[in-house]
């Protein structure tokens, strides 16, 4: 599976869906082809993307099932408009700034699909910290990069681990071959950092060696199970 199957995959049948930064409109394409949705409100911040997406889904005769919105983020959509919310191909820390800027819009969708290019980690955190529990999480791998696709939805979370921001626990739980390969990864350039910071032989990096040879210690347990 693709990164934008991928993402589609993760949306629950509803009726409205908006695709925030919508670009070609590729994924609103995949949503209603497949009649996860009736409507895509298809937004994005800059016009040359979003005329991309009038003039591609004109081309495909779904523009009449779309309403082409310009603006930053989430402050295009009203309260409850959107069943769903998609937030893809941004870094983590600007989906984050999104959710952040529009926290009443988020927190009257009843999912976010949420996928960033960048920073997973500090996406979760962001979730975590902002009560958006995360229900289901898929990783997928295009041209040597691991992309993670997260749905979330507001509501209480559990106690949190800071391990699991970097590495997602529904994926290690879900034994998840993409997410073993990727936790691997994580281990040798782990192992490099070490070995080049103990080449230095300098105790400023004694506190960075030790935890870096924790968090190995917890990735090779985890990859054990
Ligand atoms: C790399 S494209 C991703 C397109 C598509 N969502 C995907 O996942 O393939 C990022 C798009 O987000 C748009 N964008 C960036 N910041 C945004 C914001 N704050 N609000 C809405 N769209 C934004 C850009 O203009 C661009 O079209």
């Amino acid at each position: 599976m693709n990164r934008l199957e991928c993402i589609k995959s993760m949306v629950s049948k509803c009726s409205v869906v908006a695709d925030i930064g919508t670009d070609h409109g590729y994924v609103a394409e995949m949503l209603l082809k497949d009649s996860i949705c009736q409507k895509v409100i298809a937004t994005d911040l800059n016009e040359g993307p979003l005329s991309r997406a009038v003039e591609h889904l004109t081309s495909i005769d779904l523009a009449d099932k779309c309403n082409f919105r310009l603006g930053s983020g989430l402050t295009v959509l009203n309260e409850g408009e959107a069943d769903a919310v998609i937030i893809a191909g941004m870094g983590g820390e600007l989906i984050s700034d999104i959710i952040e800027t529009s926290k009443n819009i988020a927190i009257h969708t009843k999912e976010l699909i949420l996928q960033p290019m960048t920073t997973a980690d500090k996406l979760r955190r962001y979730l975590f910290k902002n009560n958006f529990k995360i229900l289901d999480e898929n990783i997928v791998k295009e041209f040597h990069h691991y992309y993670f696709v997260i749905k979330a939805v507001p509501g209480t979370v559990e106690k949190d681990d800071e391990f699991y921001y970097e590495f997602s626990k529904i994926l290690i739980e879900k034994k998840e071959t993409l997410m073993h390969e990727y936790m691997n990864k994580a281990l040798n350039i782990n192992e490099n950092i070490i070995r080049n910071l103990e080449k230095n032989n300098n105790s400023d990096y004694n506190k960075k060696i030790e935890a870096l040879i924790n968090k190995n210690k917890r990735i090779r347990e985890l990859m054990k199970n």
